[in-house]
């Protein structure tokens, strides 16, 4: 079709993706990740991440370009990654980019990089509604936005305060005595415990929170109500229920994720809701999602996990809608911002 082919490029933390789009179809999306060599520190190390986005990015070019079958110069705008994220990673897709973009002659877009984990649905469930809610969850983010247009009009409702979803998770996977990342250890745990076996508090749900942060999250004092209650149970020399105390703390994460999101579609009149980012593969999430969207009679979506954690595809997506929409291309000189809202 006649639509713009846009390569995209990401690399905010330690995943280098590398996409090509047309309109809202995906030619082929490529990714290599540092993880690997995260995991044994027990947290990304950002100048490992720079060190190794730079290595992998010519090779991820070239993979991404030879699968989809497509020459260097049909490429039409080159999209990536302005922010939010870890500077030197984001310095070293924003050079890459900056660079094609002078190389071909073809424009160059900086995009959001929160943003992006919205719009990469569209390449899954076709274009949003006029309206729609979005949850984007990882362990960077947790933060709930309005798309009336997601190239142009997106408005952030609330986010977390302290520590996202996913870091919460690994957090408290930390003091279980898990593996690095813990998240998805919980994850599992959790489908054999019982969630109603403690009652950890839900963060910003009282009363007089509701009127300031009806759509912050906060998660910090729950992963405190964890710790103390598995040192009360040690101290005690008890054993630790695992299954329970995950299924209890993944119950309370959920809940307040789900209770917030689907408060806002209500407010806001919005009957579609998306949801991104690397959490969304979490079970209790989407169980949870799944049965309260349905009572709400909102439709939910959510791409397969290829898709929502961090990839070329999302950049490459919200690329393309934002050249479709006649958005301005960006300066060659664009900045990258670690902490763009
Ligand atoms: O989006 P992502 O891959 O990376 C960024 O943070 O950008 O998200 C990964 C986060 C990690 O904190 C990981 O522990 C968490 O999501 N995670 C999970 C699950 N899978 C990944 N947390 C809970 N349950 C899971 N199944
Ligand atoms: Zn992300």
């Amino acid at each position: 079709n006649g639509d713009p082919l846009v390569l995209g490029i990401e690399t905010s933390c330690d995943e280098t993706g590398v996409a090509l789009v047309r309109g809202d179809t995906l030619l082929f999306d490529a990714v290599a990740s540092s993880m690997d060599e995260h995991a044994r520190y027990g947290g990304i190390i950002p100048e490992v991440a720079s060190r190794a986005h730079l290595e992998a990015m010519v090779p991820t070019i070239r993979r991404a370009l030879g699968e989809a079958d497509v020459d260097l110069s049909e490429v039409d705008a080159v999209a990536v990654t302005a922010g939010p994220g870890l500077v030197g990673p984001l310095t070293i897709g924003a050079s890459a980019a900056k660079a094609l973009s002078i190389g071909l002659g073809k424009p160059l877009y900086g995009v959001n990089h929160v943003i992006g984990h919205a719009a990469v649905n569209q390449l899954v469930d076709g274009p949003f509604p006029g309206r729609s809610m979005a949850l984007v969850v990882s362990g960077g983010h947790s933060t709930l936005m309005l798309v009336e247009d997601v190239a142009t009009k997106v408005t952030e409702l609330g986010s977390t305060l302290d520590d996202a979803a996913g870091e919460a998770f690994d957090k408290v996977g930390r003091l279980l005595g898990l593996p690095y990342p813990g998240g998805p250890h919980i994850d599992r745990l959790a489908r054999e415990g019982d969630p109603e076996a403690i009652r950890f508090p839900r963060g910003l749900t009282a009363r007089k929170d509701q009127e300031r942060h009806a759509y912050d999250f906060s998660f910090s004092g729950l992963k405190t109500a964890v710790a103390r209650w598995v040192e009360a149970r040690q101290d005690a020399g008890q054993e630790i229920p695992l299954h329970d105390v995950a299924a209890s703390f993944a119950a309370a994460v959920a809940d307040v994720l789900t209770a917030k999101t689907i408060a806002a579609c209500q407010a806001h009149d919005v009957d579609t809701l998306v949801i991104g980012g690397g959490f969304s593969a979490n079970s209790q999430l989407r169980d949870m999602a799944a049965e309260r969207c349905a009572a709400a009679d909102i439709d939910l979506r959510i791409p397969p996990l290829r898709y929502c954690t961090d990839n070329g595809a999302m950049i490459a997506a919200l690329g393309s809608a934002v050249v479709r929409a006649g958005v301005a291309p960006s300066d060659l000189d664009i900045p990258v911002d670690s902490s763009m809202p």
